[in-house]
């Protein structure tokens, strides 16, 4: 029987994929899986039987991913699965920022009272008046699932657009619009957009790439979405360029006591992926992740340990190693088991950065013994005897 724990309210429809191999737990220490959404998990202990951590969205900047690694605990996301919730924000996003619509909207209840409502509307309606989408140039930092989404969505739209990704993955390249424009140098799209939106995990790479050098490379007057993470933008400097008219428009998804209220900025309650659908898809994906690493040992969409997958174990038994990404490490496993006289059946081994997973099926059961001589060797942060 495996326990998993929600740290946040997770989609019933996720949880009923859960089978009956499986509880439910109140007690975070008990748990072999949590499932997160936007708790910080920064600072928390993690008790021993912990196994794998599975975030029913994208961003990961709420969980310590490198000190769950060393404890050989799978941290799994939900890539693409809230994608059409976060691009279809961004469109009403930048409808938003071109016409004064919530302005507009906010003239006419402040007005309720007003018996010529109608007469007086026409009067003040060159208030709201805006600019359309229509031809404009959209500048996409970003073209993984959401990117690669809003790029499609904004040709539709007739926008001409930009788009920036050293890392462009090969499905992404599949799905992108081929009348989408390939920028290989972000000031191309700084210097030639009218409206930039950002689709970057926040690393150190990306923190606050949205400064005041960036900015003065921009047109005047860019209208600027950022429904990834708000550290990615200074967001002081953003408030600068506001004042000064250089960005005419910062759209957030992200409150705080920098940008709430501020002139200028259009700032929601991280509603990107808050829609019925993108929360029912996190929680599928992410439990299915969740239970394919239990019941299997096998690896799908982990932000810190390598994809590997083994199928279901047909033999008598499976190991997982998690260990250090450095040489002679498969080595040490094979001869472990060569000393104790135990076959091999099957073996996978892949990296990711400095970490490395192994799943070995053996023909024998798993001994105490075998486990203890795994971990013993050095760069090993874990053994775990999955069948
Ligand atoms: C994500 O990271 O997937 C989105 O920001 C939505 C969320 O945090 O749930």
């Amino acid at each position: 029987m495996f326990r998993y724990h929600c740290l946040n309210p997770i989609a019933q429809v996720g949880l009923d994929e859960f089978t009956d191999r499986y509880a439910k737990t109140d007690n975070v220490n008990e748990a072999d899986g949590i499932l997160v959404r936007s708790a910080v998990m920064h600072d928390m202990e993690f008790a021993e039987n912990l196994l794998a951590v599975a975030r029913a969205g994208a961003g990961v900047n709420n969980i310590p991913l490198d000190v769950l690694a060393k404890k050989g605990v799978v941290v799994f996301n939900t890539p693409g699965a809230n994608a059409n919730g976060v691009k279809e924000l961004v469109i009403a996003g930048m409808l938003l920022a071109a016409r004064d619509i919530v302005g507009g909207i906010n003239w006419v209840a402040e007005n309720k009272e007003n018996a010529d409502i109608a007469k007086a509307a026409e009067k003040e309606k060159k208030k709201f008046a805006g600019t359309e989408l229509q031809n404009k140039k959209l500048g996409i930092i970003g073209l993984g699932a959401i990117g690669v989404k809003v790029a499609n969505a904004a040709k539709h739209l007739g926008m001409e657009v930009y788009g920036y990704d050293p890392y462009l993955s090969v499905d992404a390249a599949w799905n992108l619009s081929r009348d989408v424009k390939h920028v290989i140098n972000v000031d191309e799209i700084y210097e030639k957009c009218d409206f930039i939106t950002i689709h970057v995990p926040l690393l150190d790479s990306t923190k606050g790439m949205i400064n005041q050098e960036a900015i003065a490379k921009m047109k005047d007057g860019v209208i600027i979405l950022n429904l990834a993470r708000d550290l990615l933008a200074n967001e002081a400097d953003v408030l600068e360029a506001l004042k000064s008219g250089k960005i005419r428009k910062y759209v957030t998804d992200f409150p705080n006591p920098t940008t709430a209220g501020q002139p200028g900025c259009i700032v929601m309650p991280h509603i990107g992926a808050s829609t019925e659908e993108s929360e029912d898809n996190c929680a599928v994906m992410a439990v299915k992740e969740m239970m394919d690493y239990l019941e299997n040992g096998n690896i799908r969409n982990s932000v810190n340990f390598p994809n590997c997958d083994m199928g279901i174990c047909n033999q008598v038994s499976r190991i997982a190693i998690f260990h250090a990404n450095i040489a002679n490490m498969i080595t040490k496993f094979t001869a472990t088991f060569g000393d104790l006289g135990i076959n091999v059946t099957d073996m996978v081994s892949k990296s990711k950065g400095e970490n490395a997973y192994t799943m070995i099926d053996l023909d024998t059961a798993t001994t105490p013994d075998m486990i203890s001589k795994l971990t013993a060797i050095e760069g090993v942060y874990r053994v775990r005897k999955v069948k």
